[in-house]
């Protein structure tokens, strides 16, 4: 039996429904999911964000990582219409995760991406909670308020070099969970921005990190930068 099951067994009121484990039991050590499984997922998932600017490939990568280490936070740096943050609430629901789903905007008009008014309208409505301001610095506050706890961290701001590796830093603040960066995608000789992809190669033999997985086969590209746990735990 699990350890959702037991949990479930000892705590749930009667007739409450049962829960779904979607992870393999027990859990691998580095991230392994049912594809299969996950696939079953994504139609829904589709139907309500699309695949712009989220690939069906990246989609998989976001569910996959909800269900291996089913965070107890999701820290979404980068809101602008809000669709990272709808999709982490949409798995987070379906999984069955009680998880709390940050999201931080810098929201400045300056900026080349400045969200204006469309700021967030993919969550309206639901429980998803915006913080206006620094990514890195407010993310850093939220992991500091949750010492203990699985975070999934998105890093999906500015995209430039010196930013990307300031918020990979953050992962010697996490007690467990997981990074996704997104926009990683590299291309030698290309214009493309490098920076996201730049700053992981450089960033990661310093950092407390176990696996890296990069998806690649086109833009916008996503990176899974799984970290060593500070105990023991994914
Ligand atoms: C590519 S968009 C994010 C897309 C979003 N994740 C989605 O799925 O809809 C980048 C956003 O990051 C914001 N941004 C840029 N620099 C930032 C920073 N230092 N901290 C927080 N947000 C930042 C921009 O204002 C912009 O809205």
């Amino acid at each position: 039996m699990s350890m959702l099951d037991r949990l479930f067994r000892r705590f749930a009121p009667a007739g409450a429904a049962a829960p779904v484990d979607w992870g393999l039991t027990p859990r691998p050590q580095l991230l392994e999911v049912d594809k299969w499984r996950l696939s079953g997922l994504l139609s829904e998932i589709v139907s309500i964000v699309g695949v712009s600017p989220y690939p069906l490939d990246e989609l998989m990568l976001m569910g996959a990582a909800m269900v291996y280490h089913r965070p107890q936070a999701v820290i979404d740096i980068g809101t602008h219409f809000g669709k990272s943050a709808r999709i982490w609430h949409e798995y987070a629901r379906r999984l069955s995760l009680v998880c709390e789903i940050h999201t931080i905007d810098l929201c400045d008009p300056e900026h080349p991406e400045f969200p204006g008014g469309t700021l967030g309208e993919y969550f309206k409505g639901l429980p998803v909670t915006q913080h206006i301001g620094d990514g890195c610095e407010v993310a850093m506050t939220l992991l500091d308020q949750r010492s203990d706890a699985a975070v999934l961290l998105y890093v999906d701001g500015d995209h430039r070099y010196e930013t990307v590796r300031r918020e990979l830093e953050l992962a010697g603040r996490m007690h467990s969970g997981c990074i996704i960066v997104h926009d990683t995608f590299y291309q030698p000789g290309s214009t493309y921005n490098h920076g996201p992809y730049l700053a992981i190669q450089d960033a990661v033999p310093s950092l407390p990190v176990e696996q890296v997985i990069h998806l690649q086969t086109g833009l916008p590209g996503m990176s899974y930068l799984g970290p060593k746990p500070r105990d023991g735990r994914a």
